[in-house]
């Protein structure tokens, strides 16, 4: 007996000595296995759900319809609601008044800053500076966790080539090895090292897949692309946000091999939880599982099973999974299995993020004063939009401005408030943010005279512009006639030594639901141009856009073009900045912009056909050419200039043979060759010369943003290994083929200097 106790009693030892030692996954699993097993089906199908944050208003967050929902545990998270005390009185009817007391997470569209908003995606990843990109994610995780939020629906990775789509503004353009760098480094910033942190919050990638590759660039519209494209050119964002560590995905609205994205096994399933190791949970795109029956893919029930069995674990808003779900598993057409799975990551996503430690981590009202739109983060906003603008012109060095004389500021975009944070900055206040002309008078102060005059309406049509002009972000359509606003902006033209005209897209011509057909500038805006120029005074055109536009015929009669896409909070101060040359544009563009909307979909990195048009020409018969336009960009990727001048020379490169794992040197020397102190991105491009598969004329393989002194010279190295030559071949297998390799460094995918190399396996 007595050696039956000693025996029971070393077990119990050893079992809490296991229990002590427990890594982290073993403890949360224990935690979450206890947890479920308390779970009803119907708590357990109620985590999968995602209402909007409704009708929730201050005070009453336990009588609202949502809160009754809470209380019965239908409800896994919140999203899109804003404030503390709002978050704080959600998060207590779930603690405190549903049985399990589970917590809720509380999402939010946090894309481009929180309160204190940095320039749109588009525009960040043009800074090519992905400190700076982080410190911008790391700012609104600060901020948004200080106001109740855990967890956002961002980094958006969609790669896009056609400048129709709207949404090309929330991403990085065109590229996917600038896309993954700038994923990688939202996922970080967001994330921090640890979700437990306070300022954590969990990063959602979205909109898993392919959505920015909509036909027409109409939003929401059939993708169809091969698997080898997906491969190699679209799927390597999201796969390099997955490997950062991004909490959860979000899923996209089209389909993608004839199935809806929210319903696609290979996607959800093969794809990323099998090939990339995707441990997290995928919640739908808002009504995403809904859409499938307008898609054609069977009633509520039916795509609500789908959706599961593919692999998404939460539903947004359309209530599926929790209105039909319970039946399906009753008739068996989905099984318990796949719903605890479900139930469980989403349990877990709470768990990494220390909310069953502490559901009001994120509650501390205390944080709103001192981590909210601090000094700190307005400054850090200004610099980074400075770094994102991309001067496309500069005839004669109109710019940068003096302080000095009369300066006409003209346009419906000069004087406005609302249009400077840029699409999805739904958490920011507009009297913030900082207007062209506020940033302009402050910049000169007493030293010179601004005057400013509308010139004319955002377009000519009325009904348009109501559309182009949503979400408070009206620009007060004059009602004057057209005459009387131009001869008003000519007045004070002719009173002033140069005239900035700040032009292009409001705020809401791109984004969520804003494609166009025709990308140019307004009509009414491109007559006050045209009006303008004819004064003989020097123009310089500050040009809001989110979106490549179609600017060939400003490109040939502006003098000097400066690129502000929309620029954040602070849009006002930093165009201000430029214009008068405290800072040099470095921005470089992460798109294309097409000399006309008949090219797209445009982008560097194609294909050379077996047709290629001879480099420089414009038409050739029987060439893969346009009658009527040239072949290449007006303003081509990794393309922008700076007020100095950077001279390239020496491409050296270590080896001309190079076998196996090998590092190949590639260096260029760089000199400011101008008379100021300015950055400049030296991009490394790579073309594989002969492939299984056909290979693109040319591959960003690597940057590097320097700053040089007046005079300065610097020499640039990259190293290359296969690693950078691996493409996925049509097995779909990640590998490198030996063979000769162009390598090519420059300040543009236009400008390159290259040398090639021969490397064997
Ligand atoms: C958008 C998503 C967004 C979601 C939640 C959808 O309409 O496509 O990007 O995260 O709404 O607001």
């Amino acid at each position: 007996m007595k050696r039956m106790q000693r025996l029971v009693m070393i077990c119990m030892l050893l079992i809490t000595v296991n229990a002590g030692a427990q890594t982290p996954e073993a403890k949360m699993k224990t935690f979450i296995d206890a947890l479920m097993k308390k779970m009803t089906l119907d708590e357990k199908i109620g985590q999968l759900n995602l209402p909007g944050s409704g009708d929730i208003v201050t005070g009453q967050a336990s009588n609202s319809d949502i809160g009754k929902k809470i209380k019965e545990g239908a409800v896994g998270g919140l999203f899109n609601i804003k404030s503390v005390e709002k978050i704080k009185a959600v998060q207590k009817v779930a603690v405190e008044e549903s049985r399990l007391k589970i917590p809720l997470i509380f999402g939010m569209d946090v894309i481009h800053g929180y309160m204190t908003e940095f320039p749109i995606p588009l525009a960040l990843s043009c800074t090519w500076d992905m400190n700076l990109i982080e410190q911008s994610a790391r700012i609104a995780a600060t901020e948004a966790t200080a106001d109740g939020i855990n967890w956002t629906f961002s980094p958006m990775v969609d790669i896009a080539r056609d400048a129709r789509w709207g949404r090309i503004a929330e991403g990085s353009g065109e590229d996917p090895y600038i896309g993954s760098a700038v994923a990688k480094a939202m996922v970080k910033g967001y994330q921090g090292n640890d979700l437990k942190n306070t300022t954590s919050m969990m990063s959602c990638v979205k909109h898993y897949a392919l959505y920015g590759a909509a036909e027409s660039g109409r939003d929401y519209n059939t993708t169809d692309m091969s698997r080898l494209r997906m491969f190699n050119e679209y799927l390597p964002p999201y796969k390099a946000a997955v490997d950062a560590g991004a909490g959860s995905v979000m899923a996209s609205f089209n389909e993608v091999d004839g199935i809806p994205a929210t319903g696609n096994r290979f996607l959800m399933t093969d794809v990323l939880r099998k090939r990339w190791g995707f441990k997290g949970f995928v919640v739908t795109d808002y009504t995403g599982i809904n859409e499938m029956i307008d898609h054609g893919m069977g009633d509520l029930q039916t795509v609500s099973a789908l959706a599961l069995k593919a692999g998404i674990h939460m539903d947004m808003v359309g209530e599926g999974f929790l209105t039909t779900l319970k039946k399906s598993l009753s008739e068996g057409k989905v099984t318990l299995k796949e719903i605890d799975n479900a139930c469980r990551l989403i349990l877990e996503a709470k768990y990494k993020l220390g909310l069953f430690d502490n559901p009001y981590k994120n509650c501390d009202e205390s944080r709103v004063k001192t981590d909210i739109y601090t000094a700190a983060n307005v400054k850090a906003a200004r610099h980074i939009a400075t770094e994102s603008f991309v001067l496309f012109k500069n005839q004669g060095n109109i710019l940068p401005l003096k302080k000095t004389g009369t300066i006409a500021l003209i346009g419906p975009l000069a004087n406005t408030k609302d249009n400077m944070p840029g699409t999805w900055s739904v958490a920011t206040d507009f009297e913030k943010a900082v207007s062209v002309k506020e940033g302009l008078e402050k910049a000169v102060g007493n030293s010179a005279k601004i005057l400013y005059a509308k010139g004319s309406n955002l377009m000519y049509d009325s009904v348009y512009e109501v559309n182009a002009t949503m979400f408070g972000r009206g620009l007060n359509r004059d009602g004057r006639s057209d005459e009387a606003l131009r001869n008003e902006a000519l007045a004070i033209a002719a009173q002033s030594d140069v005239i900035l005209a700040a032009l292009g897209e409001a705020s809401e011509m791109s984004g969520e639901s804003s494609s166009r057909s025709d990308i140019r500038i307004p009509d009414a805006q491109r007559d006050l141009l045209k009006a303008l120029i004819k004064t003989g005074k020097p123009v310089v055109l500050l040009l809001f856009a989110g979106r490549p536009m179609e600017i060939k015929w400003e490109s040939e009669n502006v003098p000097a073009i400066l690129n502000v896409w929309f620029g954040g909070s602070e849009a006002g101060n930093a165009i201000a900045d430029v214009v008068f040359g405290d800072v040099s544009p470095s921005g470089k563009l992460t798109t294309s912009f097409p000399q006309s909307v008949g090219q797209l979909p445009l982008y560097y990195a194609h294909k050379n056909t077996g047709r290629p048009l001879g480099e420089g020409k414009w038409f050739e018969k029987f060439r893969s050419n346009y009658l009527d336009v040239s072949n290449d960009a007006l303003y081509p990727f990794g393309f922008g200039l700076s007020y100095t001048n950077f001279t390239y020379s020496d491409l050296l490169l270590s080896a001309t043979n190079v076998k196996g794992n090998q590092t190949l040197k590639a260096s260029v020397t760089v000199t400011n060759s101008g008379n100021r102190e300015a950055k400049e991105v030296v991009q490394l491009y790579i073309r594989d010369m002969v492939g299984s598969v056909t290979r693109p004329v040319k591959e960003l393989k690597g940057f590097q943003k320097i700053n040089l002194k007046a005079g300065e010279t610097k020499t640039v190295t990259f190293n290359i290994t296969p690693e950078d030559l691996k493409f996925y071949n049509s097995d779909l297998v990640y590998d490198w083929e030996p063979g000769e390799f162009e390598i090519m460094i420059g300040s543009s995918s236009k400008d390159v200097r290259s040398k090639k190399v021969n490397w064997v396996k």
